[in-house]
């Protein structure tokens, strides 16, 4: 088989080493990729949202499955484009994937299948949503203000003050630094508890959890600073119990995934939700239309069922027939980013020690990386997702740390321009 792996982060380098593991792929192609799928992929120079581009490439490559790594693609509609040209292609249609690109949408929905979620307001306008600040400031919880759009993870703003609460607003509906994204935005109840993704496979009956794993959104260590796409991962999240995860299928995805259908737009792929734990009670952030990135990393180091299979599966509405199989260890991956992110950073340095790495219970997946002058140097805010396997989650930390101590690049910074967590994985602890 030959298979397009859209997209060129972390998740999609990890996509494309497990599909190389597929007896059933022969060739892989990665749009536009990076440093890391350049080694098991062909790399093709076209940007994960030129739809027309990619179509032409698929039926001209005569590529048999295409798969949607980011949200962009998937929200412009790219499913639906590639299904009238009758090419197959694994993820949600557009009227699916506006569960993640729209805030308001993803609440609306969930309140018609009555899953759990924190109350929310609506705002288009800047004076009514300071004026509504205001008010809730008073009850001296943290306010959550989110812009209602796509903003690759940096359009949250938890707020403890009012003026950190008018900032945000300014930032995301008057400055507009997300685009349109902002053009509403929510506030939202803040609620306090633990967090877990909460990944699942769908053919639009059937719901397959995947094995649980915890994210670390924020950019300093103990979940201070502002949000990032994500800092590290770790599979499986001991915070979901097996009782937990019952009920998140009860209450959550299964209850989703019928609304979804009974509204007219199918759900079909992987369906994420963020979901916090409160009092023992899972209550959900938001929903993405799409694996985590880089909870996926972890995921697919524990999966030992044929990515082929399952999306196939999927694809073609039996995936009641697929048992998803994993691997009994524990998985970590310690995201490896330029210094700076998620605001500014330098890119172009030259990566150092990736060849002091690779063993078998290690895996350096590449997220912001690029090849000049065949060496590889930093792209991109997130660079690498250094991801371990061990006995239990104190062996992965350990094996993952060991070889993060082995990578470094140059930068105008005096720890060496790579800056990562150190905290990765401490909550299973
Ligand atoms: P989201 O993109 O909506 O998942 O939000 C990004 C991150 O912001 C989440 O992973 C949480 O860490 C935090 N967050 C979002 N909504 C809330 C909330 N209502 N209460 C507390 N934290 C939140
Ligand atoms: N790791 C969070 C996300 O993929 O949205």
């Amino acid at each position: 088989m030959k298979i397009l792996v859209i997209g060129s982060g972390g998740r999609e380098h990890a996509l494309c080493w497990k599909l190389n593991k597929s007896t059933k792929v022969k060739e892989i192609f990665a749009a536009p990729g990076n440093a890391g799928t350049a080694m098991i992929a062909e790399n093709v120079d076209i940007a994960a949202d030129d739809l027309t581009a990619l179509k032409d490439f698929v039926i001209k490559n005569k590529v048999d499955l295409t798969i949607v790594g980011p949200e962009l693609p998937l929200t412009l509609g790219i499913v639906d484009e590639f299904e009238a040209a009758g090419l197959r292609v694994f993820g949600p249609s557009k009227a699916a994937a506006k569960l993640e690109d729209s805030k308001v949408f993803s609440k609306e929905i969930m309140d018609k299948a009555g899953v759990p979620t924190a109350k929310y307001r609506r705002f288009t306008d800047v004076t009514e949503a300071k004026a509504y600040a205001e008010e809730e400031e008073t009850h001296g919880h943290p306010l959550v203000i989110k812009a209602d759009g796509l903003a690759a993870g940096k359009g949250v703003f938890i707020c403890t003050s009012l003026d950190e609460a008018f900032l945000a607003i300014d930032t995301i509906m008057s400055d507009k630094v997300f685009g349109s994204a902002g053009d509403s935005l929510i506030i939202e109840e803040y609620l306090s508890g633990e967090e877990a993704s909460f990944i699942a496979v769908t053919d639009g009956k059937t719901v397959l959890p995947f094995a649980t794993s915890q994210d670390h959104k924020a950019i300093y260590d103990n979940d201070e600073g502002p949000n990032t796409g994500g800092m590290g991962a770790y599979s499986p999240a001991p915070v979901v119990t097996s009782t937990l995860e019952e009920t998140i299928m009860r209450d959550v995805m299964l209850p989703m995934v019928k609304t979804m259908a009974d509204e007219g737009r199918p759900y079909k792929g992987i369906l994420y939700g963020g979901i916090m734990i409160v009092d023992g009670k899972p209550l959900v952030l938001e929903f993405n239309c799409r694996f985590g990135d880089p909870e996926c990393q972890p995921l697919l180091m524990r999966l030992k069922t044929d990515l082929v299979d399952i999306i196939e599966a999927t694809i073609d509405d039996r995936l009641s027939e697929i048992t998803l199989d994993w691997d009994s260890r524990d998985a970590l991956c310690v995201v490896m980013a330029a210094e700076g992110y998620p605001e500014g950073y330098e890119k172009g340095q030259v990566i150092e020690g990736l060849d002091k790495v690779e063993c078998c219970d290690v895996f350096v997946f590449h997220a912001g990386t690029a090849l000049k002058d065949g060496r590889v140097v930093t792209s991109g805010g997130r660079v690498l997702g250094v991801t371990a396997l061990g006995d239990g989650i104190r062996s992965a930390i350990e094996t993952a740390y060991k070889a993060v101590e082995k990578i470094s690049w140059a930068g105008n910074h005096e720890d060496g321009g790579a800056y990562y967590r150190r905290d990765i994985g401490k909550k299973a602890l």
